[in-house]
């Protein structure tokens, strides 16, 4: 019988304190022996976002019980772990460096592998934990830090098709959530909202809906909820038909501007079998899941998407990224720094700032 690899992965990168140890199936998935996470929610709720040297001092604070509850779980000794992989990028460095090091440490003193993990690559290998999907692959990455839409060709192997030219969809969740007093985090709270409102009651902008390829823009949505919710009035009914109305925009610019980027993914990809991947934190939005799926068959594609606890941070989606860069022998000397920007397509234009023509 082969040996079935085994790793032990480490994520804190934003508010989320994360350990999980993974062993690669027969099936081509994995084992999923634990995963950990210990979430922030509660610190930095009463300010309505993350506050990073909070979440850094909370990292320091729990890290070592994480990885101890993680590997107790696992029933895994240290001994019987092929390799560590720790999140190295991109995020907040004060929180990054805490789970890196101690991923170095353990590696050091355990004379193990170690791997640098980008947490994109996490988000875009993660539905490969449960489901067996053969590469190459559209991926429609969407969660707090990102919205994008990228050919995922092999593991470390990227191209960028489309990108957010400002806020990233999970921020456009989590203001609106701000801006309607739902609460925090916002994804979830808007989406709950959303079912006791009307969609079609207000009619918001959908920017850059008929140019710039599958870029997208979520800048001027956000500006119109702003500006309709100064009108409430404290009207709830009203406000659940806004939060309602965003998300139903939302659903229709994800659904025109996948239907672009399938086409440029058609284009590039000589093959008949076409898997979207849809990950990242706001994969967990059923109303997405469910528009995505009638895209799908109205034109022919399959979509994957992880289970609702690999959408979010979680050290599991590190841990499998880890093997898989591992495989390749793609390993990281101990001496490797936190980075905070680290784009998966490094040629990628970079489309944020002033001056950007689209
Ligand atoms: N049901 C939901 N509907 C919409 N958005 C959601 C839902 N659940 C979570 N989110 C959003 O997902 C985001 C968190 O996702 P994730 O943890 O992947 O982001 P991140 O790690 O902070 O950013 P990145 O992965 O880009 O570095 C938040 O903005 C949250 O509001
Ligand atoms: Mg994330």
């Amino acid at each position: 019988m082969t040996k079935r690899i085994t790793f032990l992965g480490i994520e804190t990168s934003c508010d989320e304190t994360a350990a999980a140890v993974i062993r690669e199936n027969d099936k081509g998935t994995a084992d999923v022996l634990s995963n950990v996470v210990s979430s922030q929610i509660s610190e930095h709720k009463k300010f309505g976002g993350v506050v990073p040297e909070l979440a850094a001092r909370a990292h320091l604070e729990n890290i070592e019980y994480i990885i101890k509850v993680a590997l107790d779980e696992s029933k895994v000794s240290l001994n019987e772990i092929d390799g560590i992989a720790a999140t190295a990028g991109p995020g907040l460095i004060v929180c990054l460096t805490v789970g890196l090091n101690i991923g170095k440490s353990i590696a050091a003193f355990s004379n193990k592998p170690f791997i640098a993990v980008n947490h994109l690559e996490g988000h875009a290998l993660s539905p490969g934990i449960e489901n067996n999907i053969q590469f190459p692959y559209l991926l429609l990455l969407i969660s707090g830090g990102h919205s994008q839409f990228l050919i995922v060709k092999d593991v470390n192997q990227y191209e960028q098709l489309g990108t957010t030219i400002d806020d990233a969809l999970g921020e456009a969740f989590d203001k609106t959530a701000k801006m309607l007093d739902l609460g925090y985090p916002g994804g979830p709270s808007v989406e709950k909202a959303s079912k006791l409102g009307n969609k079609n009651f207000f009619k918001l902008p959908e920017p850059i809906i008929n140019k710039a390829g599958c870029n997208l823009s979520f800048a001027g949505l956000k500006t119109a909820v702003l500006r309709e919710s100064k009108k409430l009035n404290g009207d709830n009914k009203l406000k659940f038909n806004l939060a309602a109305s965003f998300q139903n925009t939302i659903n229709k610019i994800l659904y025109k501007k996948t239907k672009i980027a399938i086409e440029m993914f058609k284009e590039k990809i000589n093959s008949s079998n076409i898997n979207l991947v849809v990950a990242g934190g706001v994969a967990a939005n059923i109303s997405i899941r469910e528009n995505l799926k009638k895209l799908s068959e109205e034109i022919g594609f399959k979509t994957v998407y992880p289970s609702l606890k690999f959408c979010g941070d979680n050290a599991a989606m590190i841990a499998w990224a880890g093997i898989q860069r591992f495989k390749k022998n793609l390993l990281n000397k101990i001496d490797v720094e936190a980075k905070s920007r680290w784009p998966l397509d490094e040629n990628a234009p970079y489309m944020k700032g002033p001056g950007l023509k689209i």
